[in-house]
C-alpha cells in the first residue's frame, strides 16, 4: 500500500526512523520489498534522477506497483530522491510519487527557498509534501580546519528560517555525513550537538539523513578478496541511527550500502564460477541477500516490527 509520507513520518517522529532505500532494478525492488515484509518493518522507496533515466521511470514505476501486488501487506512511500525542480514538477505531476525531494542546497540560501517555495506550491496542491535540502553534504572533510567543517553544517537558526520562508514539510540537513563510500577519513561520525540544536528549533519538524550508508567491513573486505579495490571506505556508525531518530531524523537514507551487497555477490559468484554466464543465479543470491541486509537495518532504524501499527494509525488518520 503507497501511503503519503507525512503520515509515515508522523507515526515515527521522535520514535524511530524510516529507512529510505534507493532502487534502480527488479532485483533490488524484490530484496527490498521481501526484507521490509520479513521485519515488518515500514519504509520508503526512493527513485533518483539517475534511476529514473537508467531504464526507463515507466519500467520502475510498474515494477513498484507490482511489488505492491505480490507484497500485499507492505506500507510504503514513493519518493523522489535529489530532484531538481523540473522532475519535482514531472514526479508532482504523474500521481505516482508520495513525495519529492528539491535539492537546491548548492544554491544560496534566497534562491534555495523561493525553488523550494514554488515545489511546495506544487506539491501541496496534490498533497505531496516536499522535502529540502539546507547545508553542505559532502563537504565535510577530515583534513579541513574544525571551523571551516562546522560552517558546512547545517546551521540551526538558518534551519528555522528556512523552513519558515520555504514550508517545506521535513528538512535534510548536513551533520557530517556524506554520500558514497569513503564518508570518514578518521574518527569522525553524525553531529548530534547539531541535530539537537536544529530538533530544538525545529521541534516537531523531520529531519532527514543523507548519507547514512554504514558501508560494513565486511563487506569491503568479500568485494577486495573477490578482486576489488576499494581502500579505506567508511561509512557511519549504524548503531546511532536510533539516537538520531529520538532526536527527530525520521528518514534515513541508505544506498551505498545495497551497492556493495551487489558488488560483493557478483564478484564472489563469478570469481568462483568462472564458465557461469547466467545472470540468475547470482541474481537469486543478491535478492535473498539483500533482503537479509534490508531486515538488518530496518532492526537498527527501529522500524522493525512498526508494520502492524503503522498500518492502523494510516487508516485512522
Ligand atoms: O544520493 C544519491 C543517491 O545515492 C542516488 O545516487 O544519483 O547515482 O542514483 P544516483
Ligand atoms: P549513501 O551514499 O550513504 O548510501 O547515501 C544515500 C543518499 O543519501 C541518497 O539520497
Ligand atoms: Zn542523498
Amino acid at each position: 500500500m503507497i501511503v503519503p509520507t507525512k503520515k509515515l513520518f508522523a507515526h515515527a517522529y521522535g520514535k524511530y526512523a524510516l529507512g529510505a532505500y534507493n532502487i534502480n532494478n527488479s532485483e533490488q525492488i524484490m530484496g527490498l520489498f521481501r526484507g521490509c515484509i520479513d521485519s515488518k518493518a515500514p519504509f520508503i522507496i526512493q527513485i533518483s534522477k539517475g534511476a529514473r533515466g537508467y531504464t526507463d521511470k515507466r519500467m520502475l514505476e510498474a515494477m513498484i506497483r507490482a511489488a505492491a501486488d505480490i507484497f500485499p501487506d507492505a506500507v510504503f512511500a514513493v519518493h523522489l530522491d535529489h530532484g531538481d525542480e523540473q522532475t519535482c514538477y514531472e514526479c508532482i505531476e504523474s500521481g505516482f510519487y508520495s513525495s519529492v525531494m528539491i535539492d537546491a542546497s548548492h544554491d544560496p540560501f534566497e534562491e534555495n527557498v523561493a525553488a523550494t517555495k514554488r515545489v511546495v506550491t506544487a506539491a501541496h496542491a496534490k498533497g505531496i509534501s516536499v522535502e529540502a535540502e539546507l547545508g553542505m553534504l559532502g563537504g565535510v572533510e577530515e583534513d579541513i580546519a574544525v571551523d571551516e567543517k562546522n560552517a558546512n553544517l547545517t546551521d540551526p537558526e538558518e534551519a528555522k528560517d528556512f523552513v519558515a520562508q520555504s514550508g517545506c514539510d521535513s528538512l535534510a540537513c548536513a551533520i557530517g555525513t556524506s554520500h558514497g563510500a569513503y564518508k570518514f577519513a578518521g574518527g569522525q561520525g553524525i553531529h548530534f550537538d547539531r541535530v539537537k540544536a536544529i530538533q530544538d528549533l525545529l521541534p516537531g519538524v523531520p529531519l532527514v539523513m543523507h548519507g547514512s550508508s554504514s558501508v560494513p567491513q565486511e563487506e569491503v573486505e568479500r568485494i577486495n578478496a573477490a578482486g576489488g579495490t576499494l581502500k579505506g571506505a567508511k561509512g557511519v556508525d549504524a548503531n546511532q541511527y536510533l539516537p538520531a531518530a529520538k532526536l527527530g531524523v525520521c528518514k534515513v537514507n541508505i544506498d551505498t550500502d545495497g551497492r556493495l551487497v551487489w558488488t560483493r555477490v557478483h564478484r564472489e559468484f563469478f570469481k568462483e564460477k568462472t564458465a557461469e554466464f547466467d545472470l540468475r543465479p547470482p541474481g537469486k543470491i543478491f535478492m535473498a541477500e539483500y533482503a537479509k541486509f534490508i531486515a538488518s537495518r530496518n532492526v537498527l532504524l527501529g522500524s522493525a516490527g512498526q508494520l502492524d501499527d503503522v498500518r492502523e494509525f494510516v487508516k485512522a488518520t
